[in-house]
């Protein structure tokens, strides 16, 4: 699989402003910081297509990105979708609410979503947060793939015990739970083989 083309395609603060529905959306979720813009760009495979943020929580928005992707002689679109991420240090509860508003209302409604990818940082434990989400997805009948990120600041023993891990932790939900690095491409190819087994 190469994908031929990138582009963003929209931002979105609230629910006018997404994009009218169009091919497969494969969404990216996860705490502030855990790598979902670095992850993106990763399986764009263009460096600067996702803004790779150095102060967490800065956008608030959904971010559209459409691919082209090239199988053999096929060529489908693909849309990937830039969640904001959650978790920001002492948010007060109104902002807690208007996140939720956003990001809940884009996932349980949106007709062309076809699966969520979790982010979850390889090295951080899993909060409540991540359960919550997972419960919520599971109920909406949304096919959760993980990605424990930023699997390159520990080597293969721990990374693999550690998956492991986080695996049982995050409980039977989730469809996959691949380790992966954005900035060495490991598990790269297998996150888009689990993807593209969501995009008919
Ligand atoms: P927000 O948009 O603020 O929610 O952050 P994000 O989840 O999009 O994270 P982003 O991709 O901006 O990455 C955050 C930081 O983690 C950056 O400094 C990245 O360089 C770093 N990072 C992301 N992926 C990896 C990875 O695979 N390995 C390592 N070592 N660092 C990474
Ligand atoms: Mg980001």
């Amino acid at each position: 699989m190469k994908v031929v083309a990138a582009e963003h395609v929209a931002a979105a603060a609230g629910q006018d402003g997404l994009p009218p529905p169009g091919p497969p959306e494969i969404a990216f979720l996860g705490r502030s910081n855990v790598g979902k813009s670095s992850l993106l760009n990763a399986l764009a495979g263009r460096r600067g297509l996702a803004r790779v943020s150095s102060t967490p929580g800065k956008t608030r928005l959904l971010h559209f990105y459409r691919l082209e992707c090239q199988q053999g002689a096929a060529r489908r679109p693909l849309v990937l979708v830039d969640l904001p991420g959650y978790g920001w240090a002492r948010v007060s509860q109104e902002e807690r609410k208007s996140w939720q508003a956003l990001v809940e209302g884009y996932l349980a409604g949106r007709e062309p979503l076809r699966a969520a990818v979790l982010l979850q940082d390889l090295r951080r434990d899993v909060s409540r947060d991540e359960l919550d989400l997972l419960a919520w997805l599971a109920e909406r009948h949304i096919p959760v793939l993980v990605a424990l990120t930023k699997c390159d600041k520990l080597s293969l023993g721990p990374r693999t015990a550690r998956a492991r891990e986080l695996a049982r932790a995050l409980g039977p939900s989730p469809e996959r739970v691949l380790a992966i690095s954005a900035s060495r491409g490991l598990g790269v190819t297998e996150l888009w083989r689990a993807i593209l087994a969501h995009v008919g």
